[in-house]
């Protein structure tokens, strides 16, 4: 099974509302990706646009979301309508998108962990390598494959649980079921190891490899307090990676 976004796009915007999504995930990845001011910026698997906007809303000349879903780029595309804000979407496959732009940061959240398999993950950073000019970066946020998920806390304080069936190895795939106010909602990707991550960005020209844990916001700790966000911060299911052209 792989997760077919066109089915979920409005469930999974509501999932992007989580305060785990706020406190860590969004807190930890725009302090990664850090000054945006004059960037001309490629979000790709941008869904519906939830970091396209915040990054253009944060200084970035120029951004353009691409997404494989077309119903999570048309939900994209009606807020930029009902509150345009100059972000361009586009429909299309992280593995094979080719153009002549180039860009000066590359972000992407949760985009790697769609590759099955190596080649697939080869794949999507030839295309990130192809589109980043000399000297620029690729942010991500993704699952965490320093975490061995099969033996990972329960994280359903926090509104969503993970799961793997079968034995943990290279390519096995990881659930995550979000449970959200009305519904829950499914999502299926895949576990490829730290290394195969290493080799694939280097393969792609990409350099200066640096994996960052997630960290909690000032506010996240005034909110919840320090203990209940222990279990996600000591095993994360999420972190970082940049690296560089
Ligand atoms: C978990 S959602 C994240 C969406 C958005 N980045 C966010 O954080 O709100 C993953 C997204 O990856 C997209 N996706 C998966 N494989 C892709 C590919 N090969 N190329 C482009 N987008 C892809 C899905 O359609 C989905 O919108």
């Amino acid at each position: 099974m792989s997760t077919d976004y066109d089915f979920i796009a409005e469930q999974y915007k509501r999932a992007k509302l989580q305060p785990w999504r706020t406190h860590v995930e969004t807190f930890t990845f725009l302090q990664h990706i850090g000054n945006l001011d004059g960037k001309n910026v490629l979000d790709l698997a941008c869904g519906e646009g939830f970091y396209s906007r915040v990054l253009k809303s944060r200084g970035a000349r120029d951004v353009t979301g691409v997404d494989l879903s077309e119903k999570m780029i048309a939900l994209a595309r009606r807020q930029e309508e009902e509150t345009p804000m100059g972000v361009h979407y586009e429909i299309g496959d992280a593995k094979t998108l080719r153009s002549n732009k180039q860009y000066d940061l590359i972000v992407a959240a949760y985009l790697l962990n769609y590759a099955a398999n190596p080649q697939e993950l080869g794949a999507m950073l030839q295309t990130i390598s192809h589109f980043l000019k000399p000297g620029g970066r690729f942010v991500t946020v993704n699952s965490n494959p320093h975490l061995d998920f099969s033996s990972a806390p329960s994280y359903k304080q926090y509104g969503f649980e993970t799961a793997v069936s079968g034995e943990w190895k290279e390519q096995a795939p990881i659930k995550w079921r979000f449970h959200l106010e009305e519904t829950v909602i499914e999502i299926e990707n895949y576990y490829l190891s730290a290394a195969t991550h290493e080799n694939a960005c280097r393969a792609a020209g990409l350099h200066s490899i640096r994996w960052h844990r997630p960290t909690l916001s000032e506010a996240g700790v005034f909110e919840y307090g320090a203990e209940y966000w222990s279990p996600l911060l000591s095993q994360p299911p999420l972190i970082c990676l940049e690296c560089s052209k």
